[in-house]
């Protein structure tokens, strides 16, 4: 598609093309195109040029490249490759219509946006807590401080009685979301802005509506291993006075 693409510009534009460069017997899923600026004393002084003008001061060139950077990796290279570096560790609460609470152990929050307060979670179909943040529209971000190594676990497994050993209370602002006061490093209640189906999981905005941080250390999470935050910059204070 994009190859195809490609070409019908490079036509357009009388421009050569893959078989001129020399790409006669590399198949055709082993070429990629490579646009880089061609010298030229103009560039980097397009204005008044049209985009297909200033388009048209780069040159074009292909590569044979080898089939693995086109093809992607498998599930065990993904997971080596985010277990290469450690993640906070978030237990994502939400209530169901009958006031049942639900929650499951995340690593993939991601802060969106501190203009307009946003983060966003991933939340796999086969879990039992999406029903209840879908109907309730809020859910709870509870980042695990360093005594929330337990929970961790609970909430990664699929347990009927996740919250039976934890202090709990429910948040004004996200239907009654679970809030784990005891174990939390800090909490983010939020209310569901949209929500994206990509593969097997579901990605889900949410404005940040309140939040909590606690005087406690970070849990910490790198290839199925827990971990503190190490205070190795303890000197840090006395350094940033240089
Ligand atoms: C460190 C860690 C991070 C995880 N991150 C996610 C995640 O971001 N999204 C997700 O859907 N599941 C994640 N899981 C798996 C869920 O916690 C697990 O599937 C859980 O059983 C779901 O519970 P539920 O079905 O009661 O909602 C993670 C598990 C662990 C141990």
């Amino acid at each position: 598609m994009v190859h195809l693409a490609a070409l019908t510009w490079l036509r357009a534009l009388s421009m050569p093309t893959f078989a001129e460069f020399g790409c006669r017997g590399i198949p055709v899923s082993h070429r990629v195109l490579v646009v880089q600026p061609a010298p030229n004393p103009d560039r980097g002084t397009n204005n008044g040029k049209s985009f297909v003008e200033s388009f048209a001061l780069f040159e074009t060139r292909s590569q044979a490249v080898p089939r693995r950077n086109l093809m992607g990796v498998g599930s065990a290279r993904f997971s080596e490759l985010f277990g290469s570096f450690p993640t906070p560790v978030a237990v994502i609460t939400a209530v169901d219509g009958t006031g049942e609470p639900f929650g499951f152990t995340s690593n993939a929050v991601c802060a969106v946006s501190a203009a307009t307060p946003m983060l966003l979670i991933s939340v796999g179909k086969g879990s039992r807590t999406l029903p209840a943040i879908m109907s309730s529209q809020a859910f709870a971000v509870n980042f695990l401080s360093s005594s929330g190594q337990a929970a961790s676990q609970i909430f990664a497994s699929k347990a009927t009685d996740k919250f039976a050993r934890f202090a709990w209370q429910s948040s004004a602002v996200a239907e009654g979301a679970p809030l784990l006061v005891d174990i939390a490093l800090s909490y983010a209640e939020c209310r569901v802005e949209s929500a994206m189906e990509v593969s097997d999981h579901w990605l889900i905005v949410a404005r940040v509506e309140g939040t909590a941080v606690f005087p406690r250390e970070p849990l910490l999470y790198r290839r199925g291993d827990y971990g503190v935050w190490p205070p190795q910059n303890a000197d840090a204070e006395e350094l940033s006075a240089f």
